[in-house]
């Protein structure tokens, strides 16, 4: 297909929408929609799925690293976004649909940074078996960033207060749907043989055995003497610092003097924004909705 433009915040009334009952942007066109309907997944992928700000940019980090043999001078060579397909976004100045791009690409394909509800996702992530990496991380954090992320993105609607971004995501009635629905979906699938279920609070505690786990998921191992230089270049601080990194800040969408894409990092920044009835009133509706689940999550370290 030839030049697609995207909607830009100027030109549009509104900016989500709710497809069978899940907002998303409009950069989540109906043709991505429809598209994934019959996009051909295959067998020999990698899959990064998150619900949103659960740590997918750290994960991309640790599996660019990994698939570069944990090479950082072959790292910096690569741009996550050439291989990082976010099937789910038609961006500013792209010139066609990823889903098309990824067509095209030999295998094997490395898919990033896919947040579609099991609804909407590539009807073939069932039938078929690529490799899949799922960062979950404790819902608390994630609403507070999120609030964050809403402010400086340019394609979100910025959230006028922390209590509004609270009630939103309490109802599930933001962009991305329902973080219960999500996580649910994914940890029913934890132990199917191609899925790898990975924690933010897991990987925040203990980064070196997040990082071996995932490379021997994926079969791309860690060379002997590597892992302290790779675990250092994934930590926090290198990644805010290391510019190289920061492929998010080239895809325009962001306005960082809003709200820096690498934020705080932490386990636990939910108690600077629930009060005590928010932080009850979250307790109980995970309660109801995870009930019998056993999925638990840590709120702090
Ligand atoms: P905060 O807003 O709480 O700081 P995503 O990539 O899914 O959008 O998630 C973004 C969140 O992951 C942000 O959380 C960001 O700071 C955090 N993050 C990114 N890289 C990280 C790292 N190396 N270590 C810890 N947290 C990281």
């Amino acid at each position: 297909m030839s030049m697609v433009v995207v909607s830009t915040v100027s030109n549009m009334s509104e900016y989500d929408r709710s497809v069978d009952g899940i907002r998303y942007p409009w950069a989540t066109t109906d043709e991505i929609l429809e598209a994934m309907k019959t996009f051909e997944v295959r067998e020999d992928d990698v899959w990064l799925i998150s619900y949103r700000k659960s740590g997918t940019t750290w994960a991309t980090e640790i599996i660019t690293v990994l698939s570069c043999g944990c090479d950082f001078t072959k790292r910096d060579e690569t741009n996550p976004l050439e291989h990082t397909c976010f099937l789910d976004l038609l961006k500013p100045n792209m010139t066609e649909f990823a889903h098309v791009t990824a067509t095209k690409k030999p295998s094997p394909r490395i898919i990033m940074g896919t947040h579609f509800q099991s609804r909407h996702m590539p009807r073939e992530l069932i039938t078929k078996k690529p490799k899949i990496v799922y960062v979950a991380r404790n819902p608390k954090d994630v609403a507070v960033s999120l609030y964050y992320f809403h402010k400086s993105n340019k394609l979100l609607k910025t959230f006028k207060t922390w209590n509004e971004c609270f009630q939103a995501f309490y109802d599930g009635d933001l962009v991305g749907g329902s973080w219960f629905d999500m996580n649910l979906y994914w940890w029913n699938r934890r132990n199917d043989d191609n899925v790898l279920f990975v924690k933010y609070e897991d990987m925040k505690e203990d980064l070196p055995s997040a990082i071996v786990k995932i490379s021997e998921f994926l079969g791309w191992p860690v060379p002997e003497g590597k892992l302290e230089e790779v675990v250092k270049h994934c930590s926090f601080g290198s990644m805010k610092n290391n510019k190289k990194q920061h492929w998010y800040t080239e895809s325009g969408l962001f306005d960082s003097s809003m709200s820096p894409f690498m934020r705080k990092g932490l386990v636990g920044d939910w108690k600077n924004y629930f009060t005590v009835s928010q932080n009850e009133a979250f307790d109980k509706l995970y309660e109801e909705k995870m009930k019998g689940s056993g999925l638990k999550f840590r709120y702090k370290l």
